[in-house]
């Protein structure tokens, strides 16, 4: 796989697709002058940091198009639904939430309803759409987004299904002109794509095979960024540390991290997500040494297990893993780590449950995102004869997440007394009084301020934690 050359997509195709963002822009500034209002959009995404990346993506052309956004429904011109596929409840929500849309189409038959993402990229899926969901105007995949505006004018003046979803592997967009806008914390994609195939996962089928951005590429729209006042970017990719190795010029995951670290104006540089197969000395030693560079790191173990990691397609065991984090732990202090794990794996014993567990009393996670195994069609895993049943999954669902929390819980009260950075991000959501923001560790902080017309979002302060809940800390001010 890796002699394969990616490729990007031709800069002709890219200024196409400027055209047609430039003519529904005109087209809605007529709009505006006649109706005295934007035409409006929603987009709501479902799914991981890539998709909500995405809609960003979709939002900011949007945006250049001279729509609004909106979150009521009732007053939508457009409405968009970014879609996963990872387990089965993330597809039931999008058919549910599509289901409602039918009375919001009847009010308002203008109205255009359009659906992409992951779940797009299955044909079956695109089926269903088309024989249920017949008030949907629009489809298309993961591979295909940066023609969104061809798409989009397409289906101003047509009133019937348009389906445009590509199975070949998306090539890399660069150039794309879309009004991003100020983010004090912005995601940037470093690579698309995985080539892992896991044996329970969809990924690689929804979203291709792996393929890199270029040094270059990342550091302009970086630099960017913060020329615009963004303080913390999120390198995002499925699988961090084999980036580069598809580029003309391979570099490493842990030789781009030095060079983010080099921006002028970044406060912080996160990644997800890492691979305990792929993560390499060199990334740790990276953390260590780049200032800018988080004390966290996001590493899914999956489950404890080695046997059951075997047939899960991770090559790496329970021993290797609990290596790196040992690495890790000695090279960065303080360093906070979070994980995803799956319960309920095919084949799974008590025995792999109690590996499991004794792999987060290991390591101590700050944090950790704990689903229950989902039959993905097309799968190695959905094959797979010793499905466990649903009754079993959850009791060991509740036993895994009860520890997870009873850590979290031992973890948060540890932070009483200590000293924390904290990156303010604005008012608290639960409480206007307080304001809040995040450690480097990720911990979310809630705090007051004496005068809170000093402490903007973006800016950085050290606080005293005097308190825990389970999901948050509470701090005040250093005097
Ligand atoms: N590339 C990342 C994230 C992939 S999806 C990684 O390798 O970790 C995020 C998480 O969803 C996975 O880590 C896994 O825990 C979970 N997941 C993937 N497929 C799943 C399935 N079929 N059922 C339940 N959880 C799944
Ligand atoms: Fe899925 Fe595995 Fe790829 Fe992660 S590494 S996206 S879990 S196939
Ligand atoms: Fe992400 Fe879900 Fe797709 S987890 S890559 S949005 S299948």
């Amino acid at each position: 796989m890796g002699e394969r050359k990616q490729v990007q997509v031709p800069i002709e195709k890219i200024e196409e697709q400027n055209r047609f963002i430039e003519a529904i822009a005109e087209k809605n500034s007529r709009h505006f002058a006649i109706n005295k209002r934007k035409p409006k959009y929603m987009v709501t995404t479902f799914g991981c940091q890539m998709n909500e990346h995405d809609s960003e993506k979709l939002s900011a052309m949007l945006d250049s198009m001279g729509y609004e956004a909106t979150l009521m429904t009732n007053e939508c011109d457009l409405i968009i639904y970014n879609t996963c596929a990872v387990r089965e409840n993330a597809e039931l929500k999008v058919y549910g939430n599509l289901g409602h849309l039918k009375l919001a189409k009847r009010k308002n038959p203008d109205l255009k309803i359009a659906v992409c993402g992951c779940m797009m990229q299955q044909p079956h899926v695109v089926k269903e759409i088309k024989s249920k969901y017949r008030h949907v105007d629009l489809v298309f995949g993961t591979h295909n987004l940066y023609k969104f505006p061809e798409l989009l004018t397409n289906t101003m003046d047509n009133s019937k299904l348009l389906v445009d979803v590509w199975d070949v592997d998306g090539e890399v967009v660069e150039g794309l002109r879309s009004s991003r806008k100020f983010e004090l914390k912005a995601f940037v994609n470093i690579m698309y794509g995985c080539n892992n195939f896991c044996t329970y996962c969809i990924v690689p089928y929804t979203r291709g095979r792996e393929r890199s951005r270029t040094p270059e590429d990342i550091m302009n729209e970086i630099k960017e960024l913060v020329a615009n006042g963004t303080k913390e970017i999120t390198l995002l990719g499925q699988n961090v540390d084999s980036y580069g190795k598809t580029l003309e010029e391979p570099i490493t995951f842990a030789e781009l991290l030095r060079m983010t670290n080099e921006i002028e104006g970044i406060e912080r540089i996160r990644f997800m997500t890492s691979h305990p197969k792929d993560i390499s000395d060199e990334v740790i030693y990276a953390m260590r040494d780049c200032d800018k560079v988080c004390e966290f790191l996001h590493l899914p173990i999956q489950c404890g297990s080695t046997k059951l990691l075997k047939k899960m397609n991770r090559h790496y065991s329970k021993e290797d893993y609990l290596r790196i984090i040992e690495k890790a732990k000695e090279e960065i202090p303080d360093i906070a780590f979070s994980t995803d794990l799956m319960i309920g794996f095919p084949g799974e014993t008590e025995e792999d449950i109690l590996d499991t567990i004794d792999v987060i009393e290991k390591v101590r996670y700050d944090n950790a995102f704990t689903f229950i195994y989902s039959k993905r069609e097309g799968t190695p895993a959905a094959k797979m004869e010793d499905q466990i049943p649903d009754s079993i999954k959850h009791e060991r669902f509740n036993r895994v997440l009860s520890k997870v929390n009873e850590i979290l819980v031992d973890l948060n009260k540890s932070y009483v007394g200590k000293t924390v950075e904290v990156l303010i991000e604005g008012k608290s959501k639960n409480d206007e009084t307080k304001l809040t923001g995040r450690t480097r560790q990720n911990k979310l902080v809630n705090f007051k301020v004496e005068d809170s017309s000093k402490n903007l979002p973006g800016k950085i302060i050290n606080l005293k934690i005097i308190d825990a809940n389970t999901f948050s800390l509470i701090g005040e001010e250093i005097k």
